[in-house]
């Protein structure tokens, strides 16, 4: 059973609890990294916690909520091995998945109602890599991470169809 590590803000408790119960209807098993009250916080905590959770390789996946989305989205994109995705429509979420192999999704609680919300996170969740000319991409991303400018050079210069596909 493919596991979801869930995080919120303050700003992102209500919406938070729709959604745990919506994946576990789709049948994923979800762990919540808080925050678990009401009370002020800041949304660093929770990115980070669940990035490391999924960077580990303990959880498959990750899923956010803040105010935005964009805060939290920061925060897990600084844990090395994530790739961390906002997004306030379904479109992007699929593509970031079958392009970009994202494997955290932040939104917004004050941008997204909560059926956007969980067309969202279905649209990402059956989405999955569709590798190819992705791949080099994803590795370029991977370089920049490592600062491994030698590699980041090696992987452009990779393929002869680079300007032929999109
Ligand atoms: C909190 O006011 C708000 O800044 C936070 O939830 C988020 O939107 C940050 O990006």
């Amino acid at each position: 059973m493919t596991k979801i590590a869930i995080g919120s803000d303050h700003v992102g408790i209500e919406l938070k609890p729709v959604i745990i119960d919506y994946l576990q209807e789709l049948g994923y098993d979800v762990t919540d990294f808080g925050t678990k009250t009401t009370d002020r916080t800041d949304y660093p905590i929770y990115g980070k916690k669940v990035g490391e959770a999924v960077a580990s390789g303990d959880y498959d996946l990750g899923i956010l909520i803040c105010g935005t989305g964009v805060g939290i989205s920061l925060a897990a994109n600084k844990v090395n091995g994530i790739r961390a995705v906002v997004c306030s429509e379904p479109y992007s979420a699929q593509l970031s998945r079958q392009h970009n192999n994202t494997n955290v999704l932040a939104f917004g609680s004050r941008v997204v109602g909560a059926e956007l919300a969980k067309m969202i996170v279905k649209s990402w969740l059956d989405a999955s890599f569709i590798g190819g000319r992705h791949l080099r991409r994803v590795d370029e991303l991977g370089a920049i991470e490592a600062k491994d400018d030698q590699k980041f050079v090696v992987l452009q210069g990779s393929t002869s169809s680079r300007y032929t596909d999109d």
